[in-house]
């Protein structure tokens, strides 16, 4: 690989978007890919606090920056401040990926992709599969929109199951699928469980610093059961683990981080993105 990027008069500037963003582990994952193609381009971080976003987006214009990512607190707010939406943006109501094409902004939400990506990847189609959801926030809502878009049959654990009424009423009103929505306890996981063919957890249960922590008994993980965790640090969380030991298939929230980071380069680029390269440097570029 080279050692150093390109900066050159020409050089396209792609960033993160967000508050705070000192800790992302992008520009480690898309300064290396850049480098590995030899592509002239830089990714760097932009601090945006929530009253700016409006001038950082104009500014996006004015400065020919090619491509940003948003994060947290601005996914939802960007999506009036764009030119075009993709359909499943427009639908989820949430950003996560801009490009700017000439001065027209156009937003996706890479994230909703990103989480399908992996699971295509092992031949795993959600088409018509029972997937049980844990959690009801805005990374439960982009991974609810792309199983209910791609046909899978779903159900909603929260611990405020209000939550999850709530996603799977605007679930239904987009497409027109039932879904089941309940509280998160033992009980009603024990139930659903039984039946299920995916599990994703995107509740920040199991996340470091309390990565002793499962969302999920151990007894309840059995093998022909696709365990799907998106919290990504530590990479092989506690849930992983015991899924992995009772003969449950495996997906770690790394792998979606890697692919909605490899799905942006895709756009900003239109280039193949590095995916192994890009998962090698995200896992470097971990908090410690
Ligand atoms: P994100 O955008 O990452 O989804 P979020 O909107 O803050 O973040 O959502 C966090 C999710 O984790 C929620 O579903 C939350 O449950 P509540 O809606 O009931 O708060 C869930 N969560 C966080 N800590 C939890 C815990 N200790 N037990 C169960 N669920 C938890």
């Amino acid at each position: 690989m080279r050692s150093e990027n390109i900066i050159t008069g020409k050089t396209r500037v792609c960033g993160l978007i967000g508050y705070p963003v000192g800790h992302s582990m992008s520009p480690a994952m898309f300064n290396a890919a850049f480098r590995e193609l030899g592509l002239d381009y830089v990714y760097v971080t932009f601090p945006v606090r929530e009253g700016e976003l409006g001038t950082a987006i104009a500014g996006m214009k004015a400065l020919n920056v090619r491509g940003v990512n948003v994060t947290i607190p601005h996914k939802v707010a960007v999506v009036p401040l764009l030119d075009e939406l993709s359909p499943l943006a427009q639908k989820i109501g949430a950003v996560n990926t801009v490009i700017n094409d000439d001065g027209c902004l156009r937003g996706s939400n890479t994230d909703a992709d990103g989480f399908l990506g992996p699971l295509l990847e092992r031949g795993i189609d959600p088409q018509g599969r029972r997937v049980v959801v844990q959690g009801a926030g805005g990374a439960a809502r982009a991974v609810s929109f792309i199983l209910a878009e791609r046909g899978a049959q779903l159900v909603l654990l929260n611990r405020k199951p209000e939550r999850a009424i709530e996603l799977a009423q605007v679930i239904f009103r987009a497409f027109q699928r039932e879904v089941s929505a309940l509280e998160l306890n033992v009980s009603n996981l024990e139930n659903v469980l039984g039946e299920a063919d995916i599990l994703v957890n995107t509740t920040s249960v199991g996340m470091a610093p309390n990565d002793g922590d499962s969302p999920v008994p151990a007894g309840l993980l059995r093998p022909g059961l696709v365990v799907y965790d998106i919290v990504y640090n530590p990479v092989r969380t506690r849930l992983l683990r015991e899924a992995e030991a009772a003969g449950a298939t495996v997906i770690g929230g790394l792998d979606m981080l890697v692919w909605q980071g490899a799905l942006a380069f895709e756009q900003w680029t239109g280039r193949e993105a590095p995916r192994q390269l890009m998962k090698n440097e995200a896992i470097k570029a971990l908090p410690k």
